[in-house]
């Protein structure tokens, strides 16, 4: 899974640093669908693979929910995490109830919110007699909330001297290239290149990672009609019910663009590269190519533009 991925891959830069100590783990927009769906069980995989081998976690689900709210969210969350299948359940039971006492949810809101995260962390880890080794970030929110918490994480919650700050950042951002790279910029204002990790999620991406398997499958009947004789236009629609947020536009834009078009380019999958004459294009709402897609106020990215 994408974010096991993600915290594996950082955490395997800290053993390479063979840093252990305390290690805080930030997720921002913890009451989210996609953190529901699979960022708190991507942590408690990261927690069960890792816990044993000397480093010290603690998990701080944030969000603009309020305080009460946003626990009552989580703790249903960590109510429903799994556990791998030759994990029994009464050890599962344990190792969940282990997870939910080093998890908590806290409104993340202002600056001096961030302040005050900064100082439970330094009280936790002087409380517990450890040190810290660092602290992560994971940005599961929208895209144009990224600079106001780069700037209150930069100012307020940076991790004091000897400790590292990692930041999980999820692509695309900005609404085209140029805000793309404004947003890069900002963002390279408040940390350096080596505390940034940008990471590709886009939610369809596990359909349309079916796609080209389907048609090398079913390459017999297939190859004949899919080709640019006979396919005139490919649309994607997803079917889903939760909200875009400015996020899931991406899969179709991805979808429908040359790779080397777009501003999070290299991890877009090249299925309509070259053989697919006319891929979905930007489309108003209504068309059923927009669909549940369309968030107000936004709209489709047209590299040919
Ligand atoms: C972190 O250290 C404290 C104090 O030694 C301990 O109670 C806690 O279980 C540790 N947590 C992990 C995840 O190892
Ligand atoms: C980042 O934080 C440092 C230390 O507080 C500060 O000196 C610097 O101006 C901040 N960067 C920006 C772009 O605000």
């Amino acid at each position: 899974m994408l974010a096991v991925a993600v915290f594996v891959a950082l955490l395997g830069c800290l053993r390479a640093q063979e840093l252990r100590g305390h290690v805080s783990i930030v997720l921002l927009g913890a009451t989210g669908d996609l953190a529901k769906k699979y960022l708190w069980q991507g942590l408690f995989q990261l927690y069960l693979e890792e816990a044993g081998k000397g480093h010290n976690f603690s998990f701080h689900g944030t969000a603009l929910t309020a305080t009460e709210q946003g626990q009552e969210v989580v703790a249903k969350v960590l109510e429903s995490l799994s556990c791998p299948k030759d994990v029994a359940p009464a050890r599962c039971a344990e190792l969940k109830d282990q997870f939910q006492r080093l998890s908590q949810y806290r409104q993340l809101k202002t600056t001096e919110d961030y302040a005050a995260l900064s100082k439970d962390i330094e009280a936790l880890v002087q409380r517990e007699g450890l040190w810290e080794a660092g602290r992560i970030f994971y940005f599961s929110v929208p895209p144009f909330a990224y600079t106001d918490i780069a700037r209150s994480i930069n100012s307020s919650c940076r991790p004091g001297p000897g400790a590292w700050l990692r930041v999980v950042l999820e692509k695309p951002f900005g609404h085209n290239h140029l805000s793309a790279q404004q947003l890069a910029t900002d963002l390279g204002s408040f940390f350096h290149e080596e505390e940034m990790y940008r990471v590709d999620h886009y939610l369809g991406k596990q359909a349309v990672a079916q796609i080209l398997p389907f048609r090398d499958q079913n390459r017999k009947a297939l190859d004949g009609l899919w080709n640019r004789h006979h396919v005139e236009r490919v649309e994607i629609v997803m079917k889903e019910t939760v909200d875009a947020e400015g996020i899931k536009p991406s899969a179709l834009w991805c979808m429908g663009q040359r790779s080397s078009q777009l501003s999070h380019g290299r991890d877009c999958p090249p299925i309509f590269s070259s053989s697919y004459p006319c891929p979905c294009r930007p489309q108003g709402p209504g068309h059923p190519c927009a669909g549940t897609w369309h968030t107000p106020g936004r709209r489709w990215v047209n590299p040919r533009e």
